[in-house]
This record gives C-alpha cells, sequence and structure tokens, in this order.
C-alpha cells in the first residue's frame, strides 16, 4: 500500500506529517511520489484563517471524488482543523474515511487498519497517547530537522484559534530533546530547528531540567539552558529555533546569542502591528516600544541578526492612520522578511465577537502594500551584504537551475553560487556575493 500526505498550515504540521508517514513506514507502507499513485491520502489541515480551512475541505472533496473509480482508496484528515471541526467533518465531507485529532496522529496506522476491516467514520480526537514521544520518527537522509521543543499556547491572542486546536502549553523535557538531536546528529543531520509557538516559554510550565542541572555558561532560563546544550551536540553545526514572543528576548537570550557560535544570527518575531491600541486590543501582551527594545536587545549581542515578522492586516477596527503606524515601524525595524496576512474571524475567540469592519479590499490593498513594501526593503537589505562573505550551509543544485548551487546563510537568505570541486550538500562554505534580490543573494565561493 503506498500513502501520500498533503500538509497545509505551520512548521508544526509539517513536523507531525513526518512522524505519521515514519509511523506508516514502520506498519509496511510506502511513500507514493505523488498522490495519483497513492492508496491512502491524508491531508493534515490548518484552521488559522478560514481561507487554510477551505483549502484543506476543497481538496478533500476532490481527492474523494477520485474514490469512484478507485474505490479502495483510503481518503483520510489530520490536524488542527480535525480538532476544531470533529464529527461534522463527515457531514461536509461524506466520503472520507478517517479525522484524527492534532494529539492522536500515533494512532493513524491502527485507524488505517479499522478502516480496512470495513469501519467507517473513524473519528480520533482523544488525548495525547503516553508513549507518543518514542512513535514520533524523523525522515532519513536530511540535513535539517525539525524538533519540537513545546506543545500547544496559553497565550490566547484574541484572533487566534491555535491554543484551542493545539491544546495546553507543555514543554518536552531537556533530556528528551536532547537525546531526539544527538541521534538525529548521528544520522548525518547538521542543522536543527526547533519548535514552538512560543518557544521561549519553554520551561516555565512544567519542569524540564533536573534540580541538580547546572549551565556551563551559568544560564538560569530554561530556553537559553536548552540553547546551550542543544548547541553542544557534536556534529550540530547550526541552532534555530521559532516563533519566538518580544516578552522572552531577554538579556540572557543576548548573552546566549553572543556565546552560542552555532546559534544562528535569525529571530522571527511576530510583530502584528504597530498600533499600541491594535496591539492591545490584540491581546499580544507587549507595546511597540517593548518590541522595539526586545529587537534591540538581541541585535547589540548580535550586529548581523535577520528578523523577520508576521503582520495582520485589518483586524477589527484597525484604522487607516494605525495601520500607517504598522507600516512605519516596519520600515523602522527593518525586517528581512515579513509574512501579512488579511485578518480572518475565527469561530469561538474573543474578536470573532467584533465586527470584521475594515473590507475585503480594504484588507487586499493594506496587504499589497506592505508587501511591496517588504520587496523593496528586502532588495535594500540584502543589498548591503554584496562584496562581503557569509557562511553557508550546502544544500545541493538550485531549483531553479541544477547548474548552480543554493544553500542558507545563517540570517536564513537563500545563497546561489556556481559549485566548486569537492563540496557535498551539509557543507559550511564561505560565500563572497555579488548580487542581491529581495529574497535571495548571489556569490561565489571564497573557502570551505
Ligand atoms: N505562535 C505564533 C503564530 C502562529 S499563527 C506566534 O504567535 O508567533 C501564524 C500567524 O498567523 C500569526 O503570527 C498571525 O500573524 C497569523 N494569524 C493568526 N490568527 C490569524 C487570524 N485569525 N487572521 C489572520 N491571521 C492570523
Ligand atoms: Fe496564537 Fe498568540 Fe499563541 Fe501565537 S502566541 S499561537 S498568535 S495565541
Ligand atoms: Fe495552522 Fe495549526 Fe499551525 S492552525 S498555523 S497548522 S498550529
Amino acid at each position: 500500500m503506498k500513502f501520500f500526505i498533503k500538509t497545509y498550515g505551520c512548521q508544526m504540521n509539517v513536523r507531525d506529517s513526518e512522524s505519521v508517514a515514519v509511523l506508516l513506514e514502520r506498519h509496511g507502507f510506502e511513500g507514493a511520489d505523488n498522490e495519483s499513485d497513492a492508496d491512502l491520502i491524508i491531508v493534515n489541515s490548518c484552521s488559522v484563517r478560514g481561507k487554510a480551512e477551505d483549502k484543506a475541505i476543497g481538496k478533500l472533496g476532490i481527492l474523494c471524488a477520485t474514490k469512484r473509480n478507485n474505490p479502495d482508496r483510503i481518503i483520510g484528515v489530520m490536524g488542527c482543523m480535525v480538532q476544531r471541526l470533529q464529527e461534522s467533518l463527515f457531514e461536509k465531507i461524506p466520503a472520507l474515511d478517517f479525522a484524527v485529532g492534532t494529539r492522536r496522529f500515533s494512532r493513524v496506522p491502527a485507524i488505517i487498519d479499522l478502516i480496512s476491516s470495513g469501519q467507517k467514520h473513524v473519528l480520533d480526537v482523544g488525548e495525547e497517547d503516553e508513549n507518543f514521544e518514542s512513535l514520533s520518527g524523523h525522515p532519513e537522509n536530511s540535513l535539517s530537522a525539525f524538533v519540537n521543543i513545546l506543545f500547544g499556547c496559553d497565550r490566547r491572542c484574541a484572533y487566534c484559534i491555535v491554543p484551542d486546536v493545539r491544546g495546553r502549553e507543555w514543554s518536552r523535557p531537556g533530556e528528551r530533546v536532547i537525546a531526539e538531536v544527538k541521534s538525529l546528529a548521528e544520522h548525518g543531520v547538521k542543522e536543527v530547528m526547533l519548535l514552538g509557538q512560543s518557544v521561549m516559554m519553554y520551561g516555565r510550565r512544567n519542569d524540564v531540567w533536573p534540580t541538580d542541572y547546572v549551565s556551563p555558561h551559568g544560564f538560569v532560563e530554561p530556553f537559553s539552558r536548552l540553547l546551550e546544550a542543544v548547541c553542544a551536540v557534536d556534529g550540530i553545526k547550526r541552532v534555530r529555533f521559532t516563533s519566538s514572543h518580544p516578552s522572552g528576548c531577554s538579556e540572557e537570550l543576548a548573552e546566549a546569542m553572543q556565546q552560542l557560535p552555532k546559534l544562528c544570527a535569525h529571530l522571527h518575531l511576530p510583530v502584528q502591528s504597530g498600533s499600541d491600541r491594535v496591539l492591545k486590543k490584540m491581546r499580544r501582551g507587549y507595546s511597540v516600544s517593548d518590541y522595539r527594545e526586545a529587537v534591540q536587545r538581541l541585535r547589540d549581542a548580535r550586529a548581523d541578526l535577520a528578523v523577520t515578522t508576521d503582520v495582520i492586516v485589518g483586524f477589527p477596527s484597525e484604522t487607516e492612520a494605525e495601520f500607517e503606524e504598522t507600516r512605519a515601524f516596519m520600515e523602522e525595524v527593518g525586517f528581512d522578511n515579513s509574512f501579512i496576512f488579511k485578518y480572518s474571524p475565527r469561530p469561538s475567540t474573543p474578536a470573532a465577537d467584533w465586527d470584521d469592519d475594515v473590507s475585503d479590499e480594504e484588507k487586499m490593498r493594506r496587504n499589497k502594500v506592505l508587501l511591496e513594501d517588504q520587496q523593496a526593503r528586502g532588495t535594500r537589505i540584502n543589498e548591503r551584504l554584496v562584496g562581503k562573505t557569509v557562511e553557508v550551509l550546502v544544500e545541493g543544485p538550485s531549483r531553479r537551475n541544477a547548474a548552480r548551487w543554493a544553500g542558507r546563510s545563517g540570517t536564513n537568505k537563500i545563497v546561489v553560487f556556481d559549485p566548486v570541486e569537492g563540496i557535498k550538500a551539509g557543507d559550511l562554505v564561505m560565500v563572497k556575493i555579488d548580487r542581491a534580490m529581495p529574497q535571495t543573494v548571489y556569490g561565489r565561493v571564497a573557502a570551505a
């Protein structure tokens, strides 16, 4: 039996899809290169905006229609949308075979067995499996790996569905994270990306270190301790993390940024708005000046720090003047990249009770303005790299043109260069930059 998983949403979902793929392989299934060859197709869904759900539902409808010519095909859905819509998914999509929630994906192989034996409409949205940790495998032969450090979210921003669909915040014990990173390094992984909705909350709600743990740098914050322990793993060359929150950008994190050379000079710090009134209404828990100070603290530690962000346009009651404040603040911070989203009311969130009073055309306009600003700013920022030499983790032939190679800088820029004798994927090379685009820079290898 061949399977294919189509993933929507954030890195958490990508990570969950990886785990399910490994479980299915252990169960004797084989991954298909594309969905038309697959006997089992799973859509891993996202609920963060209405459009994300529409996409998953549309996709499932199309997939289920293919069952007419292929009646043995199994179609399932997992992820955040299942947690939200549960039973009602089977009314929306009658030919759907199963739906499994965010904490139960380890049950997928058993569910497939149930369906193969004739059961219909299997729904599993319970609490976590006890042995869930040992069930989360990684794909083979990758250079870079996602590692969960914190599940769920307790922050409850006024617009956000994530706490409802991903549950209470919970941090994995440090020793389990370290064991996973060590095992990844033994399998050739060079770079890890530590994942959580708000990673700096790591270890704040539950204990993650034994009381006699001694931090070599004298760090007291659980997140800084974790970073130093992950950076200490042999074979790991780079450590990244996402997402961040200004309240976690402490003096100690700045010190970690300075002391740990494997830690990449990149911070994804969602700002959402540049207006204090809107930030307050969003219940983000920081002001514009808190945000400014957070970035400054880390830039003081790492002058080359790249900062990227998320912004919501057209939040209820956002005025033109407030939008312009956001625009000006983005310019002031000088974001290397930004992801702009049109506000989408999510059922059961506080903001859903407020009038969604910015028209769709106006949201579209604000979205476009910020994107154009970002294109110009991205190019300008990247042009500062021309003539400089950056360290690149080599990925291999570039997607657009296989004669050239690509990799990423520590600041997360895509770097395209001519391959030289002897280099291979996973090497760190120095590349001298000679040309800049908004998302990509080009250059030649200066030294391996
Ligand atoms: N936990 C992360 C964000 C996860 S959701 C953080 O807080 O950093 C990713 C992004 O989706 C958010 O940063 C936000 O910009 C956007 N988003 C979340 N809910 C949204 C909604 N209801 N409408 C539009 N965008 C939304
Ligand atoms: Fe959502 Fe806010 Fe939690 Fe991010 S921090 S997942 S935006 S509630
Ligand atoms: Fe979407 Fe769930 Fe991630 S709602 S953004 S896939 S946590």
